[in-house]
């Protein structure tokens, strides 16, 4: 059988402020009862090919695949059949415009298979002009693909945390911690804090008024080269927070070998191991004690 799993979308709107940013949209804190009423549910086929039926809200609550008694519980159908080979799990923006990458996305936390370091992206269009990103930054990630990050494919800019703590079972048994995104005309950055290095105080990504310039080197730092010529407000646009665990796909399929996943679980590919042993999938849930949008 297929695994199936929800899909969520909301929208954002950050309009660009300097720091000390103030609480917009609280998606859980003081109400987990309305956090899934705030998302709509994907339930078409995946965009990327992911070996996955997305269900409706009413169908995830009633197979357990959604929950929100102390936290935020988003999970995957692994009763009817570990590690984690074959998920692509990621938490990312994008516009619901059909002409991507035209509106931009940004990927906050991406990967695939047993990866343990986790990968964040820019994807935007050249049609809103060129745009270089900055090479002389500081960041903590390793640059990979970088510079022009206008492909209209599904390539764009990318970097790598080096820290094992950033995703997957090093992040897990770390007690997991924060991802933070700013998004201005100047610079798309993210952070990942592991549990024990959140910056603490009303000027931290848990305050009352979070101040992205006094938390230190970005994990990874888009930004723009020539200013006004490549203005990441109009790059990325009209953008929704996605929360979503797909399995294989482009991305768990394509890396199934390389990844060392096709020796350690015997199968030779994703899609045969997804629908054979899905009882290896009861590790592969969200919770998420909050989601904060602030401007
Ligand atoms: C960037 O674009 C936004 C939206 O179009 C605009 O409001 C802002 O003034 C621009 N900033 C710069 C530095 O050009």
């Amino acid at each position: 059988m297929i695994p199936t799993f929800v899909i969520a979308t909301s929208l954002l709107a950050f309009p660009d402020f300097s720091r000390g940013y103030l609480l917009r949209d609280d998606y859980t804190q003081n109400n987990y009862a309305e956090f899934f009423s705030k998302f709509g549910f994907w339930t078409a086929s995946d965009p990327t090919n992911g070996l996955v039926n997305y269900v409706s809200e009413s169908a995830a609550w009633a197979n357990g695949l959604i929950g929100n008694g102390g936290n935020i519980y988003l999970g995957v159908d692994h009763t009817n059949k570990p590690d984690v080979c074959g998920t692509w799990p990621a938490f990312w923006t994008t516009a619901s415009s059909n002409d991507w990458p035209q509106e931009g996305e940004i990927d906050i936390k991406e990967e695939a298979n047993n990866a343990q370091n986790n990968q964040m992206s820019l994807h935007i269009s050249k049609t809103q002009g060129e745009c270089v990103i900055r090479s002389d930054t500081s960041m903590i990630a390793a640059r990979g693909r970088w510079g022009d990050c206008t492909e209209e494919d599904t390539r764009g800019c990318d970097a790598n945390d080096p820290r094992t703590n950033s995703f997957g079972t090093g992040f897990n048994y770390n007690g997991g911690g924060v991802y933070a995104m700013e998004w201005k005309a100047e610079w798309v950055r993210i952070w990942v804090f592991p549990r024990s290095e959140i910056p603490s105080g009303a000027s931290g990504p848990l305050g009352s008024s979070p101040d992205p310039s006094a938390w230190g080197t970005p994990t990874t730092s888009f930004e723009s080269q020539h200013g006004a010529d490549c203005n990441l407000s109009t790059h990325v646009r009209n953008q929704r927070i996605i929360i979503d665990t797909t399995f294989c796909g482009q991305w768990a399929s394509g890396t199934w070998l390389i990844s060392g996943c096709a020796a350690s679980t015997g199968y030779s590919t994703c899609e045969a191991y997804v629908k054979d042993v899905p009882t290896a999938f009861r590790h592969a849930f969200w919770t998420i004690n909050s989601v904060k949008t602030y401007d």
